[in-house]
Parts: structure tokens; C-alpha cells; sequence
């Protein structure tokens, strides 16, 4: 009972704030006013115990952003979540994605790997460098060198459970969760066979994180980077990137 209740008061005063609109009191109060969602995601938002809530803290505001949409907006289901989410506007959801993006606390350390040396090699391969022949771009492509993110929209990929990895994954294999239009994902997950799916989750489980573990900014494109040296070699051609919905969508107030 005390943990229902512990649940249900700061959604009752979250939802109270949010209809007498009082901006000034929220900023201080924020780690307060999230407590229901850390009932769930664990202390501040280091995720659960289980694996099963993904850890929020530090991810990049506009993922957080994005995936709160998701859910509130029926892209992605869970009840007990979407429910708190309904009453709340856009802004209010960006706070809170800002709150959860400026914590900067330390990951555990992940889990032995327990496939075997070929599965988690190739999982490496696939993620860093992806298999043309599938048609599958590598994940450090979209999700940065190092895997820990790109701001402000693409979630890094180390510090998950594999089970969390899986699952989503899966999801967007049949459809589940989805993403915005062009929803680069769901092709992604779609292109992977089975076995490369388990072999790439089973990789990022089981890889540390690096010494910054922090979502990296865009690189510059190539043209800016090359200005003042030798003209390079002509590239080799390349499919063009894939495109995705969510990476592109626009942030209240026209934040980056
Ligand atoms: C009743 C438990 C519960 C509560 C309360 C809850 N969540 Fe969640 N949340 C979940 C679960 C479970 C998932 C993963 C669902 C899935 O597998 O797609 C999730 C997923 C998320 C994600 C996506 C994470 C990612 O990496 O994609 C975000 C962001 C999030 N929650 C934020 C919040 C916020 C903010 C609140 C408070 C307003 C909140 N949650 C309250 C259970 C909860
Ligand atoms: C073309 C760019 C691109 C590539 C390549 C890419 N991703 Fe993603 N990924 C994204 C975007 C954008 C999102 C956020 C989508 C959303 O809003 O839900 C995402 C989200 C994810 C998530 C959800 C994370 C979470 O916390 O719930 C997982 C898991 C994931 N990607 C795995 C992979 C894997 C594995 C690969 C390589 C096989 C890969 N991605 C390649 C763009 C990409």
C-alpha cells in the first residue's frame, strides 16, 4: 500500500501543477515530481533491477522527449506508464526529459557474456561496421563511434540489459513500438536475421562502457572537416543513409 501510494502522490501533484500552471515552483522540485516515474525506473532513474525498466538517467533530452510522445501517443505500449503521461502537456514532458538528460550518474558494470566467442564477434562486427550484403548499416553509424549516443535524439546502446535490447527489437519486428516516419528501426530490426539480432544484443550486454560514457555531439559533415587539406580520394560509393523520422523531429521551444 505505502508503495501505491508513494506511486500515486507525486502523479496527483504533478497533474495538480501542471493544471494550476505555477512555472516557478517546478524547477526545484523536479527529482520530486518524478518520484512515480522512479518507483518504477529506479533511483533517479538508473533503471530497475531486473532489467526490465531501462534506465532514463542521461539519456539525450530529445530520445527522452521523443519516447515519452511515443508512449503517450500509442507508439509504444505500457499501460501503467501511458496513463501518467495523458494528462501532460508537450513542454511539461520536455522538462521532464531535460530533468532525466542532465543526470549524470555512473553505470553499472554489465554482465559476463555467456554466448559463445563467434556470436559475440559477430555481434561486434555488425555493430561497429554492419553487413552490406543484408543491407544493414552499422549501429555505431546512427548511435556515435563509441555507442553512447548522439545528442539530441539517438540513445546510446551500452548499459542495456540484453533482455531490454531483445525486447525492443523484437518490438519493432512486429510492430509494436514504432518510431516516426521513416521509421529506420523498424527496417533495421526487420533486415537483421534472427541469429544477428541475438548476436549484436548479446555484444552490446556485454561491453563496458567507455571512460565518457556521455551521448556525443553530431560530427560536422565531411566537407567542413576536410577544409584545408589535401583533396581526399574520391569516396566509394555508398547506399544513401537511411533516414529517420525520429532524429529529425523538432524540440519545444526550438531547443537542441
Ligand atoms: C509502472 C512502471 C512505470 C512508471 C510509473 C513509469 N515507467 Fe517509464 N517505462 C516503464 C517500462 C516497463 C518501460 C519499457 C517499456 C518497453 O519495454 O517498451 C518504460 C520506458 C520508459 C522510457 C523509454 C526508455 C528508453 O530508453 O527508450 C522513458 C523515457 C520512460 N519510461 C520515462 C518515464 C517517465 C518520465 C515516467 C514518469 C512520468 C515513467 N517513465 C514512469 C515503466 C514505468
Ligand atoms: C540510420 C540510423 C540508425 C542506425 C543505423 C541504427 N539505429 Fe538504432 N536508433 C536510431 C534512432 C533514430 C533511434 C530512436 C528511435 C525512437 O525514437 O524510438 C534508435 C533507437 C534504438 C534502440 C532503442 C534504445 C532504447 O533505449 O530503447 C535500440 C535498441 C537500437 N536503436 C538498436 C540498434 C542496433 C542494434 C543497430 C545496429 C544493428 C542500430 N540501432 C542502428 C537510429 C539508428
Amino acid at each position: 500500500m505505502r508503495g501505491f501510494l508513494r506511486f500515486l502522490f507525486p502523479v496527483l501533484l504533478c497533474a495538480a501543477t501542471v493544471a494550476s500552471a505555477a512555472p516557478a515552483a517546478f524547477q526545484d522540485s523536479m527529482a520530486q515530481r518524478t518520484l512515480a516515474c522512479t518507483s518504477c525506473h529506479g533511483k533517479e532513474g538508473r533503471a530497475g533491477p531486473d532489467g526490465y525498466y531501462p534506465r532514463i538517467a542521461g539519456k539525450p533530452a530529445g530520445y527522452l522527449y521523443a519516447q515519452l510522445l511515443h508512449f503517450r501517443d500509442g507508439r509504444r505500449h505500457y499501460g501503467l506508464m501511458a496513463g501518467l503521461l495523458e494528462t501532460l502537456s508537450d513542454d511539461y514532458l520536455f522538462h521532464i526529459a531535460q530533468h532525466f538528460a542532465s543526470l549524470d550518474l555512473p553505470y553499472a558494470a554489465p554482465k559476463a557474456a555467456t554466448a559463445a566467442p563467434e556470436v559475440l564477434q559477430r555481434g561486434r562486427i555488425l555493430a561497429l561496421q554492419g553487413d552490406p550484403e543484408r543491407r544493414v548499416p552499422a549501429c555505431a553509424s546512427c548511435h556515435g563511434k563509441a555507442l553512447t549516443g548522439v545528442v539530441p535524439h539517438i540513445p546510446g546502446l551500452l548499459g542495456l540489459p540484453r533482455d531490454y535490447l531483445n525486447a525492443q527489437l523484437g518490438a519493432w519486428r512486429t510492430g509494436q513500438r514504432r518510431a516516426l516516419a521513416p521509421d529506420c528501426m523498424a527496417e533495421i530490426a526487420r533486415r537483421l536475421a534472427p541469429d544477428d539480432l541475438s548476436a549484436v544484443t548479446a555484444w552490446l550486454a556485454s561491453e563496458p562502457l567507455p571512460k565518457n560514457p556521455k551521448p556525443v555531439s553530431a560530427e560536422p559533415p565531411a566537407a567542413s572537416k576536410r577544409k584545408g587539406r589535401k583533396a581526399p580520394p574520391p569516396p566509394a560509393p555508398e547506399p544513401p543513409p537511411m533516414r529517420c523520422g525520429s532524429a529529425q523531429a523538432p524540440l519545444p521551444g526550438g531547443a537542441r
